[in-house]
């Protein structure tokens, strides 16, 4: 039996999934919500004969899908896909989003934005009003990111953003590294009155590679309750 978070979680997923069909080309999110997703679609795969292939958001999800028995091809190998299943952090009244916590943001917005459709899976608890209680991941080269990271903070200053404290991610003793060879700044700006403006002036900033505010780019969010209530919003 799963805990009401996981239950939620699980049919978030259930519900999303149900949205795939044979010959479709996915792109697979990342993150504990995802991973049911995966093995939903595994075992759609094996039991029931479903042909689709999946493009994945990193090299965790990757690894699973391969696991599973889902045919895995690359983006540019797939050129364009039928729709993204993907978790997020917080997601708004116009799904809009924060992703990210998984520290697979670039992938996943090259990902998400290169389907004709996008669904984030969610339990309750990422619903809010205004995004930013969530820390904002932003993708950073390595090169010089103490010097972009200031720069951030210059930016959030004169945005007139509420906090404007930068925390370099960690693994431990040394800073955490993405898929692709980047470092993360997280934002803790408890709140994002323009999110659509900081996700632009974010990325004009040079050595900032991709920011977390995922802006139009959703289309549904599936949310899933403790109980095993599913809502759908679009
Ligand atoms: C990964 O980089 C993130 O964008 C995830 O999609 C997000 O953190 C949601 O993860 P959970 O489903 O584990 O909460």
């Amino acid at each position: 039996t799963l805990s009401p978070i996981d239950t939620a979680k699980f049919v978030a997923a259930k519900r999303a999934v149900e949205f795939v069909e044979d010959g479709m080309k996915l792109g697979l999110g990342t993150g504990s919500t995802a991973f049911w997703m995966v093995r939903l679609l595994g075992e759609m795969v094996r039991n029931d004969g479903l042909k689709i292939v999946g493009v994945p958001t990193s090299t965790r999800t990757a690894e699973l899908a391969r696991q599973e028995g889902i045919k895995v091809i690359s983006l540019d190998e797939a050129k364009w896909l039928d729709l993204t299943i993907d978790g997020a952090d917080e997601f708004d009244a116009e799904l809009n989003l924060i992703k990210g916590g998984g520290g697979a943001l670039l992938q996943e917005k090259i990902v998400a934005t290169a389907s004709d459709q996008m669904i984030v899976i969610s339990d309750v608890s990422k619903q809010v009003d205004t995004l930013g209680a969530f820390p904002l991941p932003v993708e950073v080269i390595p090169f010089g990111w103490q010097t972009t990271k200031a720069l951030i903070e210059e930016t959030l200053v004169s945005m007139d953003v509420l906090g404007q404290r930068t925390t370099l991610r960690m693994n431990g003793a040394t800073p955490y590294v993405t898929d692709e060879g980047n470092h993360i700044i997280d934002l803790h700006v408890q709140r994002i009155g323009n999110a659509r403006q900081l996700a632009l002036i974010l990325n004009q900033i040079p050595g900032v590679v991709e920011n977390g505010l995922f802006i139009d780019i959703c289309d549904v969010v599936v949310i899933g309750h403790g109980d095993g209530r599913v809502e759908t919003h679009d």
